[in-house]
């Protein structure tokens, strides 16, 4: 059958920037409707009878789940792959890979290292790419993350998210470009060591001049979460990096605490805190056992009474992965009738 045309089928998700704002948006409400749709129990099987490789180089816990979740829920057939159990990088290239990938798989998930690895599966393998996090992009988790925003505000347009930890990596590129594309104020706050690289913020100030968003990056905390209606953090160390002392140093006096969220001056039902997770707000881990025994930290990036606040989304957050990749998933590969004028529609005024 042949499929409708649509702005999306058939392409790669390799960062957010890579589509428009109306696009992204689009992929966002798609997510909340998908995840209606899920509550209740109305099937959305669009990828009935395709199958999707999920090759993973570093460990992951939500974006696995979600593919293998989503990729059920659409009708289709998800396989695991990690760098140990396949040709992948020892044996193989990237470019092979992506050619016997792209021969009996509909769609790729990648998560790993290098985004130039993502680029070349998507360029060698014929079938739509999803990234499901490099060292510097994270766009599925972006889906989720606006959809969760947009979820609890009702809308994103003129909201502030303050993102407070090391502004270098894959989590504060993403939000700082997303949320400007997005018209959301995004303000990294981070010590001058760890500041966002001027070329990411370079993309983010080009899309705030059509949005209108007020992006940011400042170590001075009170002014950065000052106004925030989300106050968001990542790991110290991510995937990949092992200094551990240098970032306990840095980062220390910028966990997530309880001032923190006070000093936001924002009224307690409009203010939220979310998290990509995994989460060090205790020592229940080998890592958080680690660092407290070297460092004498219970806590790193968030404190557990903020974890366990009133203000804690991150579960909310943490679920709408599957929604939002699913609706990616669907749009990308899905053949759906998108109606004329529906993206562009999707963005707020
Ligand atoms: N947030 C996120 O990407 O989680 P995982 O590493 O568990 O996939
Ligand atoms: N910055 C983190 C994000 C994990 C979802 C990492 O790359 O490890």
């Amino acid at each position: 059958m042949k499929g409708f045309d649509s702005v999306f089928q058939g392409r790669s998700v390799l960062a957010c920037k890579d589509f428009t704002p109306a696009e992204l948006s689009y992929m966002i409400n798609f997510g909340l409707h998908l995840k209606d749709l899920k509550k209740n129990r109305i099937p959305h099987e669009y990828l009935k009878g395709l199958n999707i490789a999920l090759l993973f180089e570093k460990t992951s816990t939500r974006t696995r789940s979600s593919f293998v979740v989503a990729s059920h829920d659409l009708g289709a057939h998800p396989e695991y792959m990690d760098s140990t159990g396949t040709q992948f990088g020892k044996k193989e290239s990237v470019e092979d890979t992506a050619k016997v990938l792209g021969s009996m798989f509909d769609g790729i998930e990648f998560r790993g290292f290098k985004q130039s690895t993502a680029e070349g599966l998507a360029k060698f393998s014929g079938v739509p790419v999803w990234n499901g996090l490099t060292d510097e992009w994270h766009p599925t988790q972006m889906l989720a993350d606006f959809m969760t925003m947009k979820e609890k505000f009702g809308h994103l347009k003129g909201l502030t998210l303050a993102f407070v930890g090391d502004g270098r990596n894959n989590m504060a590129n993403s939000l700082i470009v997303a949320g400007s594309m997005l018209g959301v104020n995004v303000h990294i706050v981070a010590p001058d060591e760890l500041h966002t690289s001027q070329d990411v913020v370079d993309i983010a100030k080009d899309f705030a001049k059509v949005s209108g968003a007020k992006p940011m990056v400042t170590s001075n905390v009170a002014e950065g979460v000052k106004g925030a209606n989300v106050i968001y953090t990542d790991v110290w160390v991510s995937m990949g990096e092992s200094n551990w002392e240098e970032r306990v140093k840095l980062l220390t006096p910028y966990r997530v605490t309880m001032d923190m969220m006070e000093m936001t001056g924002t009224p307690g039902d409009e203010l939220i805190f979310m998290h990509c997770l995994p989460a060090f707000h205790d020592t229940n881990t080998t890592y958080g056992q680690e660092i407290h025994e070297k460092y004498g930290l219970t806590e790193m990036e968030v404190t557990d009474e903020v974890f366990r606040s009133k203000y804690a989304w991150q579960f909310i957050e943490a679920e709408n992965r599957m929604h939002s990749i699913k609706a990616m998933m669907a749009v990308t590969l899905g053949n759906l009738y998108i109606p004329a004028g529906a993206v562009e529609s999707a963005l707020e005024k």
